[in-house]
């Protein structure tokens, strides 16, 4: 009949949990502090872009499953409550926990006895076997991570490649309980020690994390030996121990995860005397990766790498961290794109998932550079166009127009997202990643 499960708070982690918890035929009431965004789901209206999310919301709603609340007393009947908030990452670089650590206090007094406390966002390894201690021990502990791919949560969530479930003793039967709420997914449940868990997320991002920064550096040196990176990586990926998936090189990798969790598990590793060299390397190849396309695009606008970039137009496409969201958060498109600002670059960008007017932050203060809501004005009179996102729909723009915009028809394509054909017959020149065409 479904259980009755408390999800807290309503970011991308926390609504697709509470909306797939509720398609799976569970009753979920999702809490957060943020009263407008509690009305506006209440109305159905879903302010993140994460495909399929607005239409399992709606029929939660409309199927009484699904209830959205600001009061935390909404919470007291819940038989499991899964904490999906925010752990951002301290000045030290480990996962700062006071949003957690305030919502647990506010809500143990709330929650019954036995309701059982379920960490789902990502948190440092020790952090179940801490919470009794800040909730007077009146609730068993699980730990589930997440491993939700913005862009594909719902996806992830209802067909997961496994779903993990970590608890001590004596909360197996807990643990039981939480594995139980993915009946409907044909997910396999796998089951451990909350710090095996809560390490297997952290494990899981840094992988992929050494995973690109690898690629990146075999792209730079296929450019150094005339080599191609995507006969390397289809070689690489046909591989089944390496696997086809996130081979692609780019401008780096960003967003709220990979950043901040290469980061705290670097943290967690320094705490524990272990010296995870491959990671502080792989965070390190990250940010020389930005400094690589400041590189190309200085070498594409002035024909040398150190060339100046004042007042030069450079047209941005992209700004997302990656395809398929309008985060901002971390991007290595926005860092990229206010580095060249910084040199004195005319910069204007186009996002078909940022729109000008939800681009403050971006447009003012220093490094402000210009957001536009069509790809050609951003292209006027550019003397480089540079490609920092991998939007599909790039590729389907009317690259001749474009090239009659433009002022100097170069482009740098961090993502090697246009081909040969696409831009025949426009007199285009393009700066890949990883060739030495
Ligand atoms: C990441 C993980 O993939 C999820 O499994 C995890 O649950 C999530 O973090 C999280 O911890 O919540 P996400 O941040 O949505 O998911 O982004 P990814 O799809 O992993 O992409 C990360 C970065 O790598 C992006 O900047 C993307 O452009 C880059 N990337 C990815 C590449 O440059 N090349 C690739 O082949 C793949």
């Amino acid at each position: 009949m479904g259980n009755r499960v408390g999800v807290v708070g309503a970011g991308y982690v926390g609504l697709t949990s509470a909306a797939c918890l509720a398609h799976l035929g569970h009753h979920v009431t999702c809490l957060d502090n943020d009263e407008a965004k509690v009305e506006a789901l209440r109305a159905g209206t879903v302010k993140i872009v994460e495909p399929g999310l607005p239409e399992l919301v709606r029929e939660g709603l409309a199927e009484d499953r699904l209830t959205f609340t600001s009061d935390p007393q909404s919470l007291a009947e819940s038989e499991v409550v899964m904490l999906c908030l925010p752990t951002p990452m301290g000045t030290d670089g480990t996962a700062d926990l006071s949003i957690l650590e305030d919502a647990l206090v506010t809500l143990s007094p709330i929650l019954s006895p036995g309701c059982v406390l379920v960490t789902k966002s990502t948190v440092p390894v020790g952090t179940a076997t801490r919470i009794p201690e800040l909730t007077g021990h009146r609730h068993p502990v699980v730990s589930n991570p997440e491993f939700l791919r913005e862009g594909y949560a719902v996806h992830d969530f209802l067909h997961p490649d496994r779903v993990v479930v970590g608890a001590d003793e004596p909360d197996h039967e807990a643990a039981e309980h939480v594995a139980g709420l993915y009946e409907g997914t044909d997910a396999p449940v796998l089951r451990c020690d909350t710090a095996s868990a809560e390490l297997a997320k952290y494990a899981s991002n840094a992988f992929l994390a050494v995973k690109l920064s690898f690629v990146n550096t075999v792209a730079e040196l296929c450019e150094r030996v005339d080599a191609d990176i995507s006969k390397v990586t289809d070689a690489m990926g046909k591989d089944a121990r390496i696997g086809p998936s996130f081979l692609a090189p780019g401008p780096g990798w960003g967003g709220s995860c990979l950043p901040k969790d290469t980061r705290a598990l670097l943290a967690v590793a320094q705490a524990s005397g272990v010296d995870f060299a491959i990671v502080r390397d792989a965070v390190r190849a990250n940010d020389h990766q930005r400094a690589m396309v400041l590189r190309k695009v200085r070498r594409a606008v002035t024909g040398t790498v150190d060339g100046s970039l004042a007042g030069m137009r450079i047209g941005v496409f992209g700004l997302a961290f990656k395809a398929g969201t309008g985060d901002l958060r971390d991007s290595p498109a926005v860092a990229i794109a206010r580095q060249l600002a910084h040199h004195d670059a005319l910069v204007t960008a186009y996002d078909p998932c940022v729109p000008q007017s939800g681009a403050h932050d971006l447009t003012a203060g220093p490094d402000a550079i210009q957001v536009v809501d069509d790809p050609y004005l951003a292209a006027k009179d550019a003397n480089a166009i540079l490609i920092l996102t991998e939007w599909p729909e790039f590729r389907t723009l009317d690259w001749k127009k474009i090239a009659d915009a433009v002022e100097h028809p170069v482009i740098v394509d961090t993502r090697n997202l246009l081909d040969e054909q696409l831009l025949d017959g426009t007199g285009f020149t393009v700066a890949g990643i990883g060739s030495s065409a």
